[in-house]
């Protein structure tokens, strides 16, 4: 028998996206997204303040860059989720190596084995102070280190680290239980 608790939103693991963008100057800006994720076949929706400096670069140039964040690189990852790029320049304060992304106008922050270029399709302000996001992803770079034979991503080489929101803290993925879209069939 379940219990009830406090009424609050409970998903785990959220994802540790890392939304680069330009300025209007090309400066380069990073923030960290736990609310975000993949809304269809090619397209990723995040959910930001529209006071971030990142919401006004994409307002600007129309067009981000998603790392996805992992164990080497957590101090980082929080770092531009606890630093507002109005305030500072973020990025070349900790000396991160940025290079423009090749299909659009953002930049991409090489320390991340991973990063999709995306196209804003939309941008709604829900009128409490966040905009929703949607992005198609329309360029894909990973860093030789973590593609398998096939050609995949091999998460186990990646690291990936998710968000967890009730005890405020990044936890690692952990391993392969079973085979999705199979394991299931033993019940059918
Ligand atoms: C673990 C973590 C998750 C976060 N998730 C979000 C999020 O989903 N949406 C959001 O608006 N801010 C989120 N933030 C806060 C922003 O990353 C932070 O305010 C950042 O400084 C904004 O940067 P900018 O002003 O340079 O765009 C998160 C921060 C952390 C540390």
């Amino acid at each position: 028998m379940l219990k009830e608790i406090k009424t609050r939103t409970i998903i785990a693991p959220h994802p540790v996206l890392i939304i680069g963008t330009y300025d209007e100057e090309k400066n380069p800006d990073a923030m960290n997204v736990a609310w975000g994720g993949q809304c269809w076949s090619n397209q990723i929706a995040l959910n930001i303040s529209t006071n971030h400096k990142t919401t006004e670069n994409m307002h600007k140039t129309g067009a981000f860059t998603v790392h996805i964040a992992d164990e080497e690189r957590v101090e980082l990852a929080d770092y531009v989720g606890i630093t507002s790029g109005h305030d500072k320049s973020k990025l070349s304060r900790v000396n991160a190596t940025v290079t423009p992304a090749q299909k659009v106008n953002a930049p991409i922050i090489e320390e991340f084995s991973l990063v999709m270029e995306c196209k804003v399709v939309s941008m709604i302000e829900n009128g409490d102070g966040s905009t929703r996001v949607v992005g198609e992803v329309v360029r894909t770079a990973a860093d030789d280190t973590i593609i398998d034979e096939n050609g995949k991503i091999d998460y186990s080489r990646l690291h990936p680290i998710t968000f967890d929101s009730e005890s405020n803290s990044y936890r690692a993925l952990g391993p392969i239980v079973a085979k999705a879209f199979s394991v299931g069939k033993k019940l059918q």
